[in-house]
């Protein structure tokens, strides 16, 4: 089987995004820096990143000393708690200017927390429209949460991103998002490392020749997601790259999608009432 998937999506009019991005969640602020350097070294031209990280800043600089043209590089941001119109304009723009950047090319709320997400939502796609910021989404969001922004008239995220790997597919939320045209971004897509040793993911990367890492995110993108993989180890962070080049068959396929076994390796924000 050939192994060339698209190397990136479209999530939004001119909006293209890579579809392995590097997570940067747990990343001390004080390592971010050389990480981050070492994943845009590595071939990674898409960096997740959040408010609540505290290493938005880090990131940023380790773009900007990359020689990387901006436009060639894809960051993400997210708002912790939704808080209201007046709060988000004045974080990001705080945002922006502490990381030296014009744009962020993707803002998300961070999470159905916080009580004000039709108003947060809403002033994030001003923010859009005046150029600050290239696509708005959401993240942990369960269907009763994307139900809640439909039902508001609200136009539809660009992405939802969840937790998602093989033993933890989120049928429901995964079909409602690609029913209404949202892409879906998978985070702690290695189980945070719990499940990577499974020996159905090591049958399947000894057939092929490349890591378990490789197999958790070649099924993501296999799937139509976009995967975002962390590591601080500059060999991990490059071997994980190496997912282009080859493919997971039909049959690999269907043996990864049978270990779904309802695995919140993180946290479970479908149980969050919505709160508009
Ligand atoms: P490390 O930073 O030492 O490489 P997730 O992306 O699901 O959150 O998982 C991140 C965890 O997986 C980290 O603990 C990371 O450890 C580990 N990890 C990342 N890449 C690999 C790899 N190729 N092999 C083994 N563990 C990995």
């Amino acid at each position: 089987m050939a192994g060339v998937s698209s190397t990136s999506l479209t999530i939004a009019e001119g909006v293209s995004i890579p579809v392995i991005g590097f997570g940067t969640y747990k990343i001390d602020p004080k390592e971010c820096y050389a990480v981050v350097k070492n994943a845009l070294k590595a071939g990674y031209r898409h960096i997740d990143t959040a408010e609540f990280y505290k290493n938005e800043v880090e990131v940023a600089a380790a773009m900007k000393d990359s020689g990387i043209k901006r436009e060639e590089m894809f960051v993400t941001s997210k708002v912790w708690d939704a808080r209201g119109e007046k709060a988000v304009r004045e974080l990001l723009t705080g945002t922006l200017k502490a990381m030296g950047l014009k744009y962020i090319d993707l803002y998300l709320i961070h999470s159905p927390n916080g009580g004000r997400l039709v108003e947060t939502y809403e002033a994030m796609l001003k923010l859009r429209d005046e150029g600050l910021v290239r696509a708005v989404g959401v993240s942990n969001f369960g269907v009763h949460h994307l139900e809640g922004l439909a039902e508001a008239k609200l136009e539809p995220p660009a992405v939802n991103q969840i937790e998602l790997h093989p033993f933890l597919q989120q049928e429901k939320i995964v079909s409602y998002c690609k029913k209404n045209n949202i892409a879906v971004e998978a985070y702690s897509p290695l189980t945070a490392g719990k499940f990577i040793k499974h020996e159905t993911i090591t049958k399947i990367a000894s057939q092929i020749g490349k890591g378990n890492a490789n197999i958790m995110i070649r099924w993501s993108i296999q799937s139509g997601f976009i995967v975002l993989p962390k590591s601080t180890d500059p060999d991990r962070i490059k071997q994980n790259f190496d997912v282009f080049s080859w493919a997971l068959s039909e049959e690999q396929m269907t043996e990864l999608n049978a270990l779904e076994a309802d695995e919140h390796t993180t946290w479970d924000p479908t149980t969050v009432p919505w709160q508009g």
